[in-house]
């Protein structure tokens, strides 16, 4: 069996197809990156239409978050990627920013660090998704890797394959 680059825990041999995109962070990418992994995500043609205002929400949400909180210059580099693996849709946002120092404590419901905001991005990624995982080094940068299937048959899958 030939083993090829990986991506989001799957070798990119054996997927179905995956696409990478490379942008600043800039508000108006944020529009941009929802529109372009909706219509790479419903290449899986059994995600209903709110399955993929879902993904949309949660892309949304995490690029916002690399805009909003990332880069104290605007335009640093966010790299975007999507694999589809049959029907599981992995999606994975990093940026290469100032990190966030405790993820756990980033992730709680109406934590934030401006106080002009809701703190809810993450709440609501989490939801939306069967699996959401957030890691980060802080000054390295922030990497999203959010998975979904239809009706939420990626829920509490195995690992994938490391
Ligand atoms: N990419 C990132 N780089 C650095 N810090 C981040 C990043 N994403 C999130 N954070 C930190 O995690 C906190 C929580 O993020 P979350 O998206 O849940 O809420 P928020 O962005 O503050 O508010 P909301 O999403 O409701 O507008 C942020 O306030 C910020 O401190
Ligand atoms: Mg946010």
């Amino acid at each position: 069996m030939r083993h090829g680059p990986r991506l989001g825990g799957c070798d990119l041999m054996s997927v179905t197809n995956y696409v990478t995109l490379e942008f600043p962070a800039v508000p108006e990418n944020v529009e941009f990156a929802r529109v372009a992994v909706a219509c790479f995500a419903s290449q899986i043609n059994s995600f209903t239409l709110e399955e993929i205002d879902d993904v949309k929400l949660v892309v949304s949400e995490a690029i916002s978050n690399t805009v909003l909180h990332s880069y104290d210059v605007s335009g640093g580099l966010v790299r975007l990627s999507a694999v589809r693996n049959g029907d599981t849709l992995t999606v994975i946002i990093e940026d290469f920013g100032k990190g966030i120092a405790d993820v756990d404590q980033a992730k709680a419901p109406a934590f934030t660090t401006d106080p002009d905001r809701m703190g809810m991005g993450f709440t609501i990624m989490e939801a939306l998704s069967d699996e959401l995982r957030v890691s980060s080094v802080p000054g390295k940068g922030v990497k999203v890797e959010m998975r979904k299937s239809p009706h939420g048959a990626a829920k509490d899958s195995d690992e994938p394959e490391a």
